[in-house]
């Protein structure tokens, strides 16, 4: 049995469900691939706390669903802080990143994910700040120290975008990418046109732990636009930024227009795009009103789903229900050990 120590940044909503993963998946974890996952650091925003020899999932997770902080555990490090503890190499195997957006600076998640790969211990990121900020300097910064850098779960939860992008479309050229990769902002558009108020469906997927920290990210087109970003860098092989995607999110959309694009037979969804143009890719992130049979508009409520038309592999239509942030944690579990066993 190999035993895989990790240092959790983030106990939200997907820190705990990855807490949940290893109380139910340890057995099948051991079983499937002779591993057993050691969570030895941990971090929120109240501070940092180690135990090489394992925090017990179970408790940490009742713990912090009671409200509780990591300053108030007995192994609460103060003056320390979690990107200390990963700047010694050899602290542990992985660092997995659960704390918020943050598209200012990139903190906290940045400076962990700096320090972890300088020290050669493999990242693997839900926060997508990081990378929308600093993709290309962490990927030389892993590759320089010999980490891994895995982020499968930044991009429509648990659906394999990236892992598609870049494994299976070898040799493609796209000429056009286009999603729904927020769920939020769909559901909310689709309990709009059902009756429900902005509001009311808005504090339903904050209930759920869908939306983001900061819930403007999702229904002003940021997160949709991070996603976007990173999808560019990730497989369609440009280098861009978060300043070259035209963003508009849904605040704009009234009940009285979802109705009327109702009755012409449209539904309006919030379309991420990535249009190839001469030298490069056109990106945009907007409201539209599709056709009723487009693979988009068939897109619910919690639905996230991408479409990848493409010179060799044809024309390929991908969707995921996801309602709870279980599935993002698990494809940080898919992540951890895909880097692990290659
Ligand atoms: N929720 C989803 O469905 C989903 C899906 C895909 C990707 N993501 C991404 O995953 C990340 C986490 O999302 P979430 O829904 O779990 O957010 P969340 O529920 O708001 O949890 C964020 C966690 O980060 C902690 N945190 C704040 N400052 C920190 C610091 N300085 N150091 C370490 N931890 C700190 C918070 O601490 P406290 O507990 O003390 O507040 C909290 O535990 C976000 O980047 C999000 O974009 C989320």
């Amino acid at each position: 049995m190999q035993t895989i120590d990790i240092a959790l940044s983030g106990l939200g909503n997907v820190g705990r469900n990855f807490l949940r993963i290893l109380e139910t998946k340890s057995d099948r974890l051991a079983a499937d691939y002779d591993l057993a996952l050691r969570v030895v650091a941990v971090a929120d925003s109240s501070g940092f706390s180690v135990n090489m020899d394992g925090f017990d999932p179970h408790g940490l997770r009742l713990r912090k669903e009671a409200g509780g902080r990591v300053s108030d555990l007995p192994e609460y490090k103060p003056g320390v802080s979690l990107a200390e503890f990963l700047s010694l190499p050899g602290s542990c195997d992985f660092l997995l990143e659960a704390s918020p957006v943050n598209l200012s600076d990139g903190e906290p998640g940045l400076g962990y994910v700096r320090a972890a790969l300088g020290a050669g211990i493999s990242c693997v990121l839900a926060n997508k700040g990081p990378l929308v900020l600093a993709y290309h300097e962490l990927h030389r910064l892993a590759a320089a120290n010999g980490a891994g850098l895995a982020f499968s779960a930044t991009v429509c939860g648990a659906l394999p975008v990236i892992n598609i992008g870049r494994r299976d479309l070898i040799a493609a050229d796209i000429s056009l990418l286009r999603g729904i990769f927020n769920s939020t902002s769909n559901f909310i558009l689709d309990e709009m046109a059902g009756g429900r108020s902005y509001a009311d469906a808005l504090a339903e997927a904050q209930r759920r732990g869908i939306a983001e920290t900061d819930p403007s990210l999702d229904v002003e087109g940021w997160d949709t636009a991070n996603k976007l970003t990173i999808l560019a860098n990730s497989f369609l092989g440009v280098e861009m930024t978060l300043a070259d995607v035209a963003v508009e999110g849904i605040t704009a959309i009234t009940a009285e227009q979802l109705t009327a694009e109702r009755a012409q037979g449209n539904v309006i969804k919030l379309v991420a795009e990535a249009k190839q143009t001469g030298n490069g890719y056109q990106l945009s992130v907007a409201p539209m009103a599709l056709p009723a049979d487009d693979f988009l508009a068939g897109c619910d409520g919690w639905e996230m789903g991408v479409e990848i038309h493409s010179d060799l592999y044809g024309k390929m239509f991908h969707k995921i229900w996801e309602r709870e942030p279980l599935p993002t944690a698990a494809a940080m579990l898919r992540d951890v050990v895909n880097l692990w066993s290659d």
